[in-house]
């Protein structure tokens, strides 16, 4: 069986081939990544030390997958992730979000392919979430038990990363629907674990972490500036099983849009993730509120992730104490590498 991990040197996609590496002794594992996200070069030496080839090729080109010839499943970690960056470069982001997934596409349809496609939780209105945070009773956002599920709202403003993410996996349907190509559609909510290098563009928990133990000042940014903000996370490992399940199941289970997230379990406020890391590193850091509040941002956001849970038997293993726990002891281990970001 040939994998190929499009994106294979970002966070996620790293993490995913070197565990599936490991796990499926029989399957070909390549990567593909043109290093166009800071820290993808330091995870291809990862690769390389596991065996694990990268292509190094611009995905949102035609025909840049065409040397790859049979591929069994693709799975999509590609795309440029950041959603504040989303408003300034927007050819960027359609390149590398769309495009990525339309040649990803035409390939499949070549050799019958599926797709496994990494997809977002900012696929769902913005409005829509704000809406239903100011109706809720409870000042402090924390108390909301609100899930959001598949079925939420996706018509309206969503930023151009979403917007760019939903074009994908709309297409990844109308591919389906006319070629017979499988897919799977995972939304992810916030994914963290070792390997994220705490960029302040993305990957909220690692910066939030990395800001502690070098002492750094941390801004509670929009909403007032009160840090209530709530999201939940997943731990890389915990994406990583589920992705294994998904590839041995795929011949049954397949065409399929499912939230993926660390769950009402796994939900936390900006200033309980500081008592968090305040716990863990000892140190306490200076703070700055900073009332305005970016169009883009969302003051809530929790996955219902009762499908996923149903589907494959699956649910996440590591609470918050664990991921945060883990992100430390690998961001001692690797202050050198930090010092870059
Ligand atoms: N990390 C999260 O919390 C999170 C949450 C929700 C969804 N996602 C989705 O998961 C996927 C992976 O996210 P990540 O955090 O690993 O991001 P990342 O930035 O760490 O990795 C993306 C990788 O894609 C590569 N890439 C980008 N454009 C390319 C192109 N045109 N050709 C070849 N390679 C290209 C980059 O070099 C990078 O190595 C993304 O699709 C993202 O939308 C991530």
């Amino acid at each position: 069986m040939k994998i190929v991990i499009l994106g294979g040197c970002g966070f996620i996609g790293s993490n995913i081939a070197i565990f599936l590496k490991k796990k499926l002794k029989n399957a070909k594992i390549t990567s593909v990544d043109n290093f166009s996200r800071k820290g993808s070069r330091i995870n291809y030496k990862r690769l390389v030390k596991n065996k694990i080839n990268n292509i190094n090729k611009d995905i949102s080109k035609t025909n840049s997958l065409k040397k790859l010839g049979k591929v069994n499943i693709f799975i999509d970690c590609c795309s440029d992730p950041a959603i504040e960056n989303s408003k300034k470069n927007m050819d960027d982001v359609i390149k590398n979000n769309f495009l990525t997934t339309l040649n990803t596409l035409n390939h499949s349809l070549k050799y019958n392919s599926s797709i496994i496609y990494l997809s977002t939780s900012r696929v769902y209105s913005i409005k829509k979430i704000n809406n239903f945070v100011s109706k809720n009773k409870y000042k402090n956002k924390f108390n909301l038990r609100k899930e959001i599920s598949e079925n939420f709202n996706t018509s309206d403003i969503r930023s151009i990363y979403g917007l760019t993410k939903l074009f994908s996996e709309e297409l990844i349907k109308e591919y389906s629907y006319l070629f017979n190509i499988s897919y799977i559609i995972n939304r992810c909510g916030v994914i963290s674990g070792p390997w994220q290098f705490g960029k302040q563009e993305q990957g909220l928990f690692s910066f939030w972490m990395k800001n502690h133990i070098q002492k750094k000042k941390i801004k509670y940014i929009g909403y007032g500036g009160y840090g209530n903000q709530v999201r939940d996370v997943l731990h890389i490992d915990d994406l990583n099983e589920l992705i294994y399940l998904q590839i041995k199941k795929i011949k049954k289970i397949k065409n399929i849009t499912i939230n993926v997230g660390g769950g009402i379990m796994n939900k936390i406020s900006l200033i309980g993730l500081t008592k968090i890391c305040e716990e863990i590193t000892k140190n306490i850091c200076k703070k700055e509120k900073i009332k305005e509040t970016s169009n883009y941002d969302i003051p809530y956001y929790v996955s219902c992730i009762k499908k996923v849970k149903k589907i494959y038997r699956w649910k996440p293993k590591k609470n918050i104490n664990q991921i945060m726990k883990d992100i430390y002891f690998w961001m001692i281990k690797n202050k050198k590498i930090l010092k870059g970001f």
